[in-house]
């Protein structure tokens, strides 16, 4: 009897039901690729990313969705640029690609409970867990915690953190260099600034043990990445792989270190000597706050220790790719890296760069948004659908998933003109919302989930690159390939070798 129930279960869940919407979806007038049992596209994802990434890009072009994204690329050939909505299969989930801003923007507004983040691969939740996959009270709850640690109030507090693991690199990159110029792989050093970063402001004076989180997280996700497309095939987790049984060794590693960090922390509290300008003591000072107003325990010891570790994730890998790509670009556009030298030069001279300061860069941080439009760190926002929803002329049905598609909606002519893939920084000079048809731009995402960490990743980029920029200038070095690849973000495949020379 059990046996028969999950037999049916099982044959529902991987041909009854994508079978039944992909009925619905092509009722619609929807184009996508015919559902193959139980892997859908899985294999051809595979197949056409390794392809794509066994040559680097032609030229040092910023084309870069056939490479980064080839099977999202051939589709787009198949079914035509004018179809903004078209759908595949990941596993037995169909995933419906959205690329028309307007669309995107109504989703990422949905607060009725018809739309949310829905389930996270287990094995993504290896890596990411806390708000990010959250939804409903729950959600709300826990934004309405963190939010005080991001505010700009206290960013500004944090500004000298910021400063110091930036001085550390361009001090160390100044003793390298010398005067004849240096070849360093920069997107090395510069995930390693992101870590540290994090690691000062969330810990203060903890911060070394914050590296250990760093060095753990950043193998946790190479295993994760490596393991993801097999991770869809129904019962795999179960199984006692040497990957299954890793990424649980380096999760519980994490989650002590974390654990011992909090505590320390709660215990400097209760004695009154813990300053409580770092992120962690923002964090914990309102989580008090939350109990004291709504009688309830705020976050738990466990998804506090969730919100530190995410944290790690969504903060550094997102703002090395930002603060890499900017270096890279703006060594095949040496007019463009001139030009902000002079902004820089002309807003702090030989001071330390302060807040105010940094709010008055203009160039930098056109520069900043067209490296965003470009190479968007995140390639694609996802949602669940839960209740039937109409958007545009689709209803979708429970279960579709909905990939707000951000790369390809920042390399599309339709919003951004012909001279969609130059670089041109020029045209963020009226602010973002000028910058293109539908305001196509959304490195951050959008609505009320829109990235809590933005101010701080713009901070850190603008501040990182003040102090580059007033010590060197850079070219690409004769090794570098170009060759951006998605391993969750989008990152150079083979490094950002680049030469400093110092000034
Ligand atoms: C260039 C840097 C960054 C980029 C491009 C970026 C991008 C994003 C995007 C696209 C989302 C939305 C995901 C969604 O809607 O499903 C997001 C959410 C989030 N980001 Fe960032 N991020 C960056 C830096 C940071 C930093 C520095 C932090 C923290 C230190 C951070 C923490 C978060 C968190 C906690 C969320 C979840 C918010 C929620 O669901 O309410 N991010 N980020």
């Amino acid at each position: 009897m059990l046996a028969a129930w999950a037999a049916i279960r099982m044959l529902n869940w991987v041909l009854w039901q994508p079978r039944r919407l992909e009925r619905i979806l092509r009722s619609q007038g929807l184009k996508g690729t015919i559902y193959r049992p139980i892997r859908g596209d899985l294999k051809d994802i595979a197949r056409f990313d390794a392809e794509a990434c066994s040559k680097p890009m032609p030229s040092l072009s910023h084309d870069i969705i056939p490479r980064a994204s080839n099977f999202l690329s051939r589709k787009a050939e198949t079914y035509g640029k004018e179809n903004k909505v078209t759908f595949h299969w990941m596993g037995p989930l169909p995933r419906v690609l959205i690329t028309d801003p307007d669309q995107t923007r109504e989703i990422l507004a949905n607060k009725t409970g018809e739309i949310e983040k829905g389930e996270f691969n287990y094995m993504i939740r290896y890596l990411v867990r806390g708000v990010v996959q959250l939804d409903g009270e729950k959600w709300a709850k826990h934004r309405k915690i963190l939010n005080p640690a991001f505010h700009l109030e206290k960013l500004k507090r944090m500004l000298p953190a910021f400063s110091s693991c930036c001085d550390e690199l361009v001090d160390r990159w100044e003793m390298m260099a010398g005067t004849t110029g240096k070849e360093v792989d920069v997107f090395v050093d510069l995930q390693s600034l992101a870590g540290d970063v994090i690691s000062r402001t969330a810990f203060g004076s903890n911060f070394k043990e914050g590296r250990k989180i760093f060095e753990l997280q950043d193998e946790q996700a190479h295993i994760v990445v490596g393991a993801l497309l097999k991770s869809h095939i129904p019962g795999y987790k179960y199984l006692p792989t040497k990957t299954n049984t890793r990424v649980k060794a380096i999760d519980k590693e994490v989650r002590e270190i974390l654990l011992r960090l909090i505590r320390k922390r709660e215990e400097s509290m209760r004695s009154g000597d813990a300053k409580n300008d770092d992120v962690l003591g923002l964090l914990l000072e309102s989580n008090l706050q939350h109990r004291r107003e709504y009688g309830d325990v705020g976050l738990t010891t466990d998804e506090m220790i969730d919100e530190c570790k995410l944290f790690y994730f969504a903060g550094q890998e997102t703002t090395s790719a930002l603060m890499t790509w900017t270096m890279v670009v703006l060594s095949m556009h040496q007019d463009w890296q001139e030009r902000a030298r002079q902004e820089v030069l002309q807003v702090f001279g030989k001071e330390k760069p302060t807040y105010d300061g940094l709010s008055q860069l203009k160039t930098v941080t056109m520069i900043l948004y067209e490296v965003l439009r470009l190479y968007p760190p995140v390639l694609g926002v996802q949602r669940q659908v839960l209740k039937s929803l109409k958007i545009g002329d689709v209803v979708y049905p429970p279960g579709a998933m909905l990939v707000l598609s951000v790369v390809q909606m920042h390399h599309d002519p339709d919003y951004w003109g012909k001279d969609v893939l130059e670089f041109n920084p020029e045209r963020f000079a009226e602010g973002v919302s000028k910058a293109s048809e539908k305001n196509a731009f959304f490195p951050f995402s959008g609505g009320h989930r829109i990235c809590i960490g933005q101010n701080f990743a713009l901070i850190e980029a603008k501040l990182a690159l003040c102090l580059i920029l007033r010590r060197f200038s850079f070219d690409l070095s004769p090794a570098y390939i170009h060759a951006p690849h998605t391993v969750i973000t989008l990152k150079p495949q083979h490094g950002a070798p680049i030469i400093l020379h110092r000034l």
